[in-house]
């Protein structure tokens, strides 16, 4: 059989993910894999017509289609999300449509899940029988045992369509509304009190997304940043070179001025992104902004600000964006301060919900109220800081640095409050006797602390 393979590494051939790819293509010798480095040459296939349609062509005359990609920032690299963004306006969909087709991934599990899941939903958007995901760590293909797994999910994908079997639909396809909203004026526009503001936009002009965020600028007394995030001087997508690892300089410093306007908005309070939502994401655009955000490895760069999202399109269908965009908020140490968009088709309850929202990031950062991460945020440190601790402690120094100098390595062992106290009660129950009145006392006991702080604060 024909398998293509739509490589999502920046880097090309030279890529971890690719040599999971050639590890499959020598178990299966039988079958003809064609790997494809999509991500690596997405600015020629944008450039040359005849070869993105030459690509298309290949994965028409195959009998599958693997996607395989790294984790890059809570989804695929933004390269990748241009060439799928591209499929549909090139109206090419009908080459994917009715193949079999598995997404593969290589990455330190941090939100694995919402990049498969995104692929997921383009593969069933695409009408694509999708067979299954594979989220390998990327050194597990150092383990028997994993390259074990790996061959049997691998044999799993090219029996389902020697078998032609059967596959489930897990999304929906979406639901766009036609709705133009016509902004109205603001009632009474918030003093900023010299808090901070800035919009990174990607819309198109007079666009609802447009329109909505022209209308959250007004609904300020004076006058906030706003940037359209097509004008902003970036040359292309992260390469993952890790040049920017040991002292946070991005390799493309010299070539275009992403790393300055980055740091420019180190002194904004409230940092907003505004777009549409582009399959089941928003544009590569913004998310060439996320991924060229990471020459500042894995250190939040938000920390006890607040972010926000104005949006165009089905976003309520989108619980998977949903959750990278709270992600995002609690990695970078910043309060999610609100989400508004076009769904509601009611131009006045979007001015209100506008007007509101202003008014949230000014209390919201003069307050400092940063809300308590929930497991996306505790979770997703955790990985960080045990990776930076021990695995990707070389190359990335300054990430090490930053996590040292800001108590980031905040593992358990360290907490002897809690080790000390549990010391002695493991102690106090090998006594039968203790043992008992201990479990009758639990509940009440456990409590004690909790009523004080109840009673006296
Ligand atoms: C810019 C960038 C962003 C990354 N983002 C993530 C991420 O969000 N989650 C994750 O688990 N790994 C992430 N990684 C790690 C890569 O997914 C991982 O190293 C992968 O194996 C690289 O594969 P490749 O060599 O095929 O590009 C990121 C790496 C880079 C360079």
């Amino acid at each position: 059989m024909k398998i293509t393979v739509l490589n999502g590494s920046p880097k090309g051939e030279i890529s971890v993910t690719v040599q999971y790819i050639k590890f499959i293509q020598k178990k299966f010798p039988e079958h003809e894999f064609e790997i494809i480095n999509i991500a690596h040459d997405v600015l020629k296939l944008e450039k040359d017509k005849k070869e993105f349609l030459q690509t298309i062509e290949i994965v028409k005359k195959s009998d599958g289609v693997i996607w395989a990609f790294p984790l890059y920032v809570f989804l695929v690299a933004s390269q990748y999300k241009r060439f799928i963004e591209m499929i549909g306006e090139q109206g090419v969909t009908g080459a994917f449509e009715g193949k079999y087709a598995c997404a593969l991934s290589t990455s330190i599990h941090f939100f694995d899940h919402t990049a498969h899941n995104y692929i997921h939903g383009i593969c069933d958007d695409l009408g694509m029988k999708f067979v299954e995901s594979f989220s390998a760590d990327m050194d597990d293909i150092f383990i028997d045992d994993k390259r074990r797994i790996l061959i049997k999910w691998a044999g799993d994908f090219l029996q389902a369509i020697q078998k032609q079997a059967p596959t489930n639909k897990s999304y929906a396809p979406l639901q766009y509304g036609s709705f133009t909203y016509k902004p109205g004026k603001p009632a009474n526009p918030v003093d900023t009190g010299g808090i901070k503001i800035r919009v990174l936009a990607d819309v198109e002009e007079k666009s609802n997304a447009a329109n909505m965020v022209d209308r959250f600028r007004k609904a300020f007394k004076q006058d906030i940043e706003v940037f359209n995030l097509r004008d902003i001087d970036m040359k292309g997508g992260c390469l993952g070179c890790l040049q920017c690892a040991f002292d946070n300089v991005c390799v493309y410093r010299d070539k275009d001025g992403f790393m300055e306007f980055f740091n420019s908005g180190s002194d904004s309070d409230v940092i907003i992104f505004a777009g549409v939502i582009k399959d089941r994401f928003l544009s590569s655009r913004i998310k060439m902004f996320w991924d060229r955000s990471f020459f500042n490895g894995h250190i939040p760069t938000r920390i006890g600000k607040q972010v926000g999202y104005i949006v165009s399109g089905p976003l309520s269908q989108l619980a998977n964006l949903q959750e990278i965009m709270l992600a995002q908020a609690e990695m970078s140490e910043a309060n999610l301060a609100g989400v508004v968009t076009d769904e509601s088709g009611d131009s006045s309850q979007i001015d209100a919900l506008l007007d509101d929202f202003a008014a949230k990031c000014v209390d919201y950062s003069q307050q400092k109220y940063i809300k308590p991460s929930t497991f996306l945020g505790v979770g997703g440190h955790k990985i960080f800081r045990d990776q930076i601790w021990s695995r990707l402690r070389f190359p990335f120094d300054a990430d090490y640095r930053f996590y040292e100098a800001h108590g980031m390595f905040d593992f358990p062992q360290n907490d002897t409050r809690y080790l000390e106290f549990s010391g002695q009660m493991i102690k106090m129950i090998q006594d039968p006797k203790m043992r008992e009145m201990v479990r009758t006392m639990i509940k009440t006991e456990m409590l004690k602390g909790y009523q004080k702080v109840v009673e006296t604060k």
